[in-house]
This record gives structure tokens, C-alpha cells and sequence, in this order.
């Protein structure tokens, strides 16, 4: 299963479609503390219905709590600093996918602590995506390597 984990996230909106669309694609979600609102938020629960029912939604209390429960599979961040592009990487099942807080991307600490730093290339003028639409390119990229479309 490909992981989608999320750093403190701020847009209960974004979090509702990444919880939708891991229903929708059996993606697991973690969702690193502290978040930017609660889960029985009505902005929340209007944009993920009843697709938080069949989603797996696991929670840390920080990144070094997330860092710990999860210390033998690849952390591979998302972030628009990035040298290396997602559709030249190979992904393997059980990785982790990383990606920013809507505001503020993620901490020093977090980008040396990834085994990878990834990105989606932009136009020139872009200065990066929405985080549900990056969760949306980059675990489809690594779902079909991966053969889970079949
Ligand atoms: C709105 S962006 C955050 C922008 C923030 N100012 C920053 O510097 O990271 C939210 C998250 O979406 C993901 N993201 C957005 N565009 C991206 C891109 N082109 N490549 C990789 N990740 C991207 C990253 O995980 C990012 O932290």
C-alpha cells in the first residue's frame, strides 16, 4: 500500500479530498499533529462525507513520533525545493509520500530526515500546486508503478 502522509496540515478542505481520494485509491493517510483544525469540522466533514468511514486515517503527535512508528519504510518528501522530478523516481510499495502544511511547506529537520526530496515540475511563473492536487499526481505516478491499477 502507498502512504500519504501529511505535515500539520491547515486547509480542513485539502485534508477532506486527500481523505476522499485515499479512500477512492486505498492509500492510507497519517496526519503529523499539530493540524490546523479538527476532523468534526463542518469545512471537513462537507468535503469528505462519508469517505472518512472508508478511509484509514493513522495520527502523530509530531514528526519525530511519526519518524519513529514508521522508521523502516523510505520517507519521500514533496516540495517544490526539490532537484529531482517524481516521474523520474521509482517508488516502491509501503513508501511514505510526505507533503507540506498549506502554509508553510516543512522544517529544515524534515527535509534531512527524507530519504528523497521530490518534486513536479511547474511553469516558470507557478510557484507550486494546491497539496490535494500534488497528492493526487504523485500517488497515481507511484500506484501505477507500482501495477495497483490492474
Ligand atoms: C501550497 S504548497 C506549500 C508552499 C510553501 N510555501 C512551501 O514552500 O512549501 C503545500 C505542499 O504541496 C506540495 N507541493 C505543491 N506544489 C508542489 C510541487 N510542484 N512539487 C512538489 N510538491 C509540491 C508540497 O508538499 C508543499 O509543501
Amino acid at each position: 500500500m502507498i502512504n500519504i502522509a501529511l505535515y500539520k496540515p491547515d486547509i480542513p478542505q485539502n485534508t477532506a479530498a486527500i481523505v476522499r481520494l485515499s479512500a477512492c485509491l486505498n492509500l492510507r493517510i497519517h496526519i503529523i499533529e499539530p493540524c490546523g483544525f479538527n476532523l468534526d469540522d463542518s469545512r471537513f466533514k462537507r468535503v469528505a462525507m462519508d469517505y472518512v468511514k472508508l478511509s484509514e486515517i493513522t495520527r502523530y503527535s509530531d514528526f519525530e513520533n511519526f519518524k519513529n512508528k514508521n522508521n523502516k519504510s523510505r520517507i519521500i518528501l514533496l516540495t517544490t525545493k526539490a532537484k529531482k522530478f517524481y516521474h523520474e523516481f521509482k517508488f516502491k510499495k509501503n513508501d511514505f509520500l510526505l507533503f507540506g502544511r498549506e502554509s508553510a511547506g516543512v522544517p529544515e529537520e524534515v527535509h534531512t530526515s527524507s530519504y528523497e526530496s521530490l518534486k513536479v515540475p511547474l511553469s516558470k511563473e507557478a510557484r507550486s500546486l494546491n497539496v490535494a492536487m500534488t497528492v493526487a499526481v504523485v500517488a497515481s505516478e507511484a500506484l501505477r508503478q507500482n501495477n495497483f491499477f490492474k
